[in-house]
């Protein structure tokens, strides 16, 4: 098992999904001879896991089932440890997007927080890129690079215990794309060009607040950055629904007919943050 990379069966050491049903899923480490209780009686690991395909329906002690799911960094986000503020599915896929992220790309990361982020970065820049992830917490930055070990993607990722706006991403001219979620965004902005290639590259700032969105793009505009540009990413889910609408009287027996229509929820999640991105010029 890796996150970047999938594998048929459970293995010994594996990080595996737990799928409780109704969208109720929690990790696991499976290790031979180990138990994990859940509500529908025990998942014995040596008997129920080990071997079996990932996907598979499992029978509990109890006689309940689960679903044991092999990772993904989607699953990862709603089911990680958190340390701090995450970012969710929804900003991370506008993030790859626009960062234009592929297979090969050399990114620049800080803060690297509960690592939900980092593990997206992982997979989409596997197996060639490499992600240079900085955190001034120490706990922070030692956890995460725990997680990039038990999760097999350490070999993707460098992580530097420091303050970026300090000292910076610790690499010079390489990078394709940075990637800024810190309380101070714009003191970061020169190191960010810094650690971009020469010829041009990608830039993204995450902030809650509009004030810090505002400083950004000022030191964004100071440092030459072109194409800068403000997003807010809001999910709205739709409904299905079958309603019965009435028929004009044609003379048919048919007085109604039973129709397919989509409804908003009325209630949906609401703002994360503002994503800030821009270009560097090329020299
Ligand atoms: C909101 S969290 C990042 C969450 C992350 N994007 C994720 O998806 O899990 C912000 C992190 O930035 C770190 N941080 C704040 N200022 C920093 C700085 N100047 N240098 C390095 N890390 C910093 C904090 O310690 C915190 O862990």
């Amino acid at each position: 098992m890796s996150f970047v990379e999938y594998s048929e069966l459970i293995q010994d050491g594996d990080i595996a999904i737990v799928y409780l049903g109704h969208e109720s899923m929690m990790p696991i480490k499976v290790q031979h001879g180990a138990q994990t209780q859940t509500r529908y009686g025990a998942i014995r690991h040596s008997t129920d896991l080990i071997g079996r395909r990932y996907g598979s329906k499992i029978t509990c002690s109890k006689g309940g089932w689960v679903h044991v799911l092999h990772p993904t960094p989607e699953l990862w986000t709603v089911n990680l440890p958190h340390r701090t503020q995450i970012l969710y599915t929804t900003d991370i896929a506008t993030i790859t997007m626009m960062l234009e992220l592929k297979p090969g790309s050399i990114v620049c990361e800080s803060g690297t927080g509960s690592g939900s982020l980092s593990h997206a970065i992982l997979r989409t820049i596997a197996p060639t890129g490499h992600l240079h992830t900085v955190e001034f917490h120490q706990q922070r930055a030692e956890k995460a690079t725990e997680e990039f070990r038990e999760h097999r993607v350490d070999h993707l990722v460098t992580m530097r215990n420091q303050d970026v706006c300090k000292e910076g991403f610790g690499v010079t001219g390489i990078a394709d794309a940075v990637f800024l979620d810190i309380p101070r965004p714009w003191e970061a902005v020169g190191h960010a060009k810094a650690a971009l290639k020469k010829q041009a590259g990608r830039l993204c700032s995450f902030s809650p607040c509009i004030e810090q969105v505002q400083r950004t793009c000022e030191a964004l505009t100071e440092q030459d950055f072109e194409e800068i540009c403000t997003l807010e990413v809001l999910l709205r889910v739709h409904d299905v629904r079958a309603v019965t609408l009435p028929l004009p009287d044609f003379g048919s027996n048919h007085t109604s007919v039973i129709c397919k229509i989509t409804v908003p929820r009325r209630e949906m999640a609401g703002h994360t943050g503002y994503l800030t991105f821009a270009t560097k010029p090329r020299a």
